[in-house]
């Protein structure tokens, strides 16, 4: 198995520092005692999201949604199906979606659109990464870790064809 080269761009200790940051702010916009649902969106969000909640000074409940509108390569297929469902009911509740990265934006106005019909309380998205060049769909992304450039990026979660998702930092794709 032959993988391209990987540059570091974002290091291990920058993310930990920004994402410090966003639970503080995460924190302080969530003081009331309504639940506070984290969404992470499967699978490139599950370190973000677990190291999110732990800089969250409040307690979430965690639930997952599976959406895939990627195939195996590195551009989007324009097509987003939902691959697993939310477990619990979010009418009434605080809802925060946990993603690794918004691109097009193609992914999150199909979420967006499918968990405002469950009637939140309110819905906002944090974001690791935010490539805003990329944009197709207007996203309004309320937290984001960094804003990038366009280029493929993987790690902390994110994957070129499912590899590569284990490791610290987060780096280009040659
Ligand atoms: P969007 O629908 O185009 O905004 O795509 C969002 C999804 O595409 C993300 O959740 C990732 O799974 C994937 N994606 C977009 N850019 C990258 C990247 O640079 N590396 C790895 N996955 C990416
Ligand atoms: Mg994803």
């Amino acid at each position: 198995m032959s993988l391209p080269p990987l540059r570091p761009l974002i290091t291990e200790e920058r993310i930990a520092a920004r994402i410090r940051e966003m639970g503080a702010t995460i924190t302080a916009d969530y003081q009331d005692e309504a639940p506070l649902y984290l969404v992470g969106i499967l699978k490139g969000s599950f370190i973000f999201l677990a190291d999110l909640a732990r800089a969250i000074d409040r307690s979430v409940r965690l639930e997952f949604i599976g959406i895939s509108s990627y195939g195996k390569g590195k551009s989007t297929s324009g097509e987003v199906k939902l691959t697993k469902d939310l477990d619990a009911s979010i009418e009434g509740c605080d809802v925060l979606v946990v993603e690794d990265i918004v691109d097009s934006g193609v992914t999150l106005t199909y979420l967006l659109k499918v968990l405002q019909q469950r009637k939140p309380r309110s819905l906002r998205i944090a974001a690791l990464l935010d490539k805003p060049e990329r944009r197709q769909r207007p996203v309004h992304v309320d937290y984001v870790g960094f804003a990038i450039p366009d280029e493929f990026v993987v790690g902390y979660g994110l994957d070129y064809a499912e590899d590569h998702r284990n490791l610290k930092a987060v780096c280009v794709v040659e």
